[in-house]
């Protein structure tokens, strides 16, 4: 296998247990499996709070709008790759890419009537994937 195959398998795999794993569960689980797999503020995994400071996404619900910003510096060698959202049940909404020139900040337009769980991701390039969840 490829090392960038391997790279967005693995990327894939982590984005599927995101969506697809309750966030009680993921901190529930009794042997570790998920451990630094996915990251939060309540579960900073090896990365500890102060990298978390700079990667947990900031989210804000407004007349149907999420708004998310990663507090995180953008270089070419380190930025926030991605920010997505998924809705209630894993239904995925949308995802918005970044460059190492592009702000880390995005728009994302609920369903109309949406209420329920927001769970949104944020890729760093070296810290891995950090999750948010707020509700709608
Ligand atoms: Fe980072």
């Amino acid at each position: 296998m490829r090392r960038r195959d391997f790279a967005k398998s693995a990327f894939l795999g982590a984005a599927a247990l995101a969506l697809t794993v309750p966030p009680a569960s993921r901190a529930q689980s009794s042997d570790g499996s998920n451990q630094n797999v996915l990251f939060s503020e309540d579960d900073p995994g090896h990365w500890g709070a102060q990298v978390a400071a700079k990667h947990v996404p900031q989210v804000t619900l407004n007349a149907g709008t999420v708004s998310i910003r990663t507090p995180h510096p953008q270089s070419a060698a380190h930025y926030i790759v991605s920010h997505t959202v998924v809705l209630a049940g894993g239904k995925f909404m949308s995802r918005t890419t970044f460059s190492y020139k592009d702000a880390p900040v995005s728009e994302h337009k609920l369903p109309d009537g949406y209420t329920g769980p927001v769970t949104v991701t944020s890729t760093c390039n070296r810290h891995d994937i950090w999750t948010k969840t707020v509700t709608a």
